[in-house]
């Protein structure tokens, strides 16, 4: 099957699945069944199998999975070895912390550039890199062909600078800034991030909880 014919779901299950394994191979397991995968990970073991045997299916019957192998071919189809070129707009509160806390190189991404509009951040170092003008942006794409970019900048500022970024050749946006990107074409990809929808999540179920016990 090839990749673009796999569900989203299937593959934004695969990230969990590699950060399992990754623990897993850390405590020194060698082989799992998808029985045992199925407890850790709350799914159910033919959910499992299901999801793996869009990819060819990895396991063994009777062996279950090399912990590794399976790592290692989740992280293939996943790309966390591209080292794709990525770029940060923002260097405020949360992109600072995002560009020193994420591990961009374990994730597919290498993070070359951190760009803001205020002329006081230019020349700040942010982990290895120092933080550039805005201005500077177009003639880095063209130098340095960044493909992906995130977003850490207020909503207003978002959309004109996703269309600026397309321009200059990113197809793909991390977007933190609370403007919902949409893909207008398949050349662009975009994962809007709102932590606060995650935590009304977490909202909903204490209150559905309180309801019950009422
Ligand atoms: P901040 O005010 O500390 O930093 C924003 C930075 O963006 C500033 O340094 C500013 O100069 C820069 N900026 C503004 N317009 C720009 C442009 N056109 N080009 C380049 N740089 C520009 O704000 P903070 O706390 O870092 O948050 C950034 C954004 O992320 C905010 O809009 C906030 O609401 C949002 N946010 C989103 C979260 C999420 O889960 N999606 C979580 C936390 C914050």
């Amino acid at each position: 099957m090839s990749k673009n014919s796999v569900s989203n779901s299937v593959i934004r299950r695969l990230p969990r699945y590699y950060r399992f394994l990754g623990e897993l191979e850390k405590q020194g397991t060698v082989r799992i069944s998808s029985r045992e995968l199925s407890e850790k990970m709350a799914l159910t073991a033919s959910q499992i199998r299901q999801d793996l045997n869009c990819f060819g299916g990895f396991g063994q019957q009777g062996y279950g999975y090399n912990v590794s192998e399976l790592r290692e071919k989740i992280g293939e189809i996943l790309g966390v070895h591209s080292g794709n070129p990525i770029i940060l707009i923002g260097a405020g509160n949360l992109g600072r912390t995002i560009a020193t806390h994420m591990s961009f190189a374990e994730r597919g991404f290498r993070l070359i550039g951190i760009f803001d509009i205020d002329p006081k951040l230019s020349g700040v170092e942010i982990g290895d890199l120092k933080v550039r003008n805005s201005i500077e942006l177009e003639r880095f794409c063209i130098e340095n062909s960044p493909t992906a970019a995130v977003l850490c900048i207020p909503k207003e500022a978002a959309a004109e600078i996703a269309k600026r970024l397309q321009s200059y050749g990113i197809k793909a946006f991390w977007n933190f800034s609370h403007f919902d990107l949409r893909s207008e074409n398949s050349d662009v990809i975009v994962e809007n991030v709102h932590l606060g929808d995650s935590l009304m999540t977490l909202a909903y179920g204490l209150n559905s909880m309180n309801d019950t016990e009422k």
